[in-house]
């Protein structure tokens, strides 16, 4: 068993993601990529007794980059900052973030892509030589001081990896990708969460839900709290397959785990645009949604199920999205072959 503080079982009404919540890093499945190199960081600053070298994770959302931040800071038994790029408004802030630090600390930011430019110039020097340096004063006699820090660790974590500014992505000694997990690591994972709510559940009925999770974590643990309220309501409160099955149907969730937002983008692009290729701002304002939404939560996971197509000029439909979707699959205008006369 684990050392969470809810364990050994979560009662109803406790605080469910404290109890889901993983301490070690041999708790976390799947994501071996990132999980046997963090493990080598790890080991590796411990043996010398030194600080972490900075870490940025990237990756679609709910894939697990801020519990990692939390385990990397367990395992190095250090005290864990958290805050945001766009929470750091001015140098002043970080500033007093970073003489805050003890050494050794951790500090994680999130959505680090959203940090501003004055902002991120404070943290280089930060980051490289664990200095500070700050002016005081203005006009003539202003003075530069430059402030010594205790050696800490950043870890960066981000969904947009293009966004980061080179300088930034240069200060980091580790970019770690974070991909879709596969079906059986997420079968593992609600596997977890129905033995720590002491949920009765089929392996068939784990599988389907983790069919439909689209390979995210945060995805399936959210089926799995909606399929147990069914199974508790409409059943005798085990969660089987077909339980599972009534429920993700009535939340509209479909077989490869697509929901209501994911078929209105891709009937829009099929439908409205005829296939593409067409833009994410025209189909966002199609659909009625933010751009970021799209990007970030809707289409890495129709590029992954080879649904979508990213092409210079656009999305466009494959035609394993038509067959998906129930259309029948035109080529769209720009691949019909031209048909000359004469
Ligand atoms: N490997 C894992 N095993 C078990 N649970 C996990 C795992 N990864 C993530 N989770 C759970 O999934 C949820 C989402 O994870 P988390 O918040 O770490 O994702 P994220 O990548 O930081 O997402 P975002 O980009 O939106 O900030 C959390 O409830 C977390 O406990
Ligand atoms: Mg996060």
């Amino acid at each position: 068993m684990n050392d969470t503080p809810l364990s050994p079982q979560a009662q109803p009404g406790d605080n469910l993601d404290a109890a889901l919540r993983i301490k070690r890093l041999d708790e976390l499945h799947g994501q071996d990529y990132v999980r046997n190199n963090l493990d080598i960081l790890i080991s590796a600053a411990r043996q010398r007794g030194d600080s972490l070298d900075h870490v940025l994770l990237y990756g679609p959302p709910g894939l697990g980059k801020t519990t990692v931040a939390h385990v990397v800071a367990n395992e190095m038994d250090v005290n864990l900052k958290i805050t945001a790029g766009p929470a750091i408004e001015r140098t002043g802030d970080l500033a007093a973030i970073l003489t805050n630090l003890r050494k050794g600390d951790i500090l994680f930011i999130d959505e680090i892509h959203r940090l501003g430019r004055a902002v991120e110039e404070i943290l280089y020097p930060a980051m490289e030589d664990f200095a500070l340096d700050i002016v005081i004063g203005k006009g003539p006699s202003a003075r530069n001081i430059r402030l010594k820090l205790p050696r800490f660790t950043v870890i960066g974590a981000t969904t947009r990896l293009a966004l980061l500014t080179s300088p930034l992505r240069a200060r980091f000694g580790a970019v770690l990708r974070f991909d879709f997990y596969e079906v059986s690591a997420i079968e593992g994972i609600i596997r977890r969460a129905a033995e720590l709510t002491n949920t009765p559940a089929t392996e068939e009925g784990i599988s389907e839900i983790a069919h439909r999770a689209r390979g995210t974590p945060r995805v399936a643990l959210r089926l799995f709290r909606r399929v147990r309220d069914f199974a508790e309501v409409r059943a005798d409160g085990q969660i089987t397959a077909q339980v599972a099955d009534d429920a993700l149907d009535l939340l509209e969730i479909d077989n490869l785990g697509l929901d209501g937002l994911d078929r209105i983008v891709l009937e829009s692009i099929i439908l409205k645009f005829g296939g593409g290729p067409v833009g994410l701002e025209t189909i966002a304002a199609s659909v009625s949604e933010e751009s970021d939404t799209i990007m970030d939560v809707v289409e890495p996971y129709l590029l992954q199920l080879g649904f979508l197509d990213r092409t210079p000029r656009g999305r466009m439909a494959t035609p394993r999205a038509y067959e998906h979707m129930g259309f029948a699959y035109q080529a769209p205008a720009s691949e019909q072959p031209t048909l000359f006369e004469g």
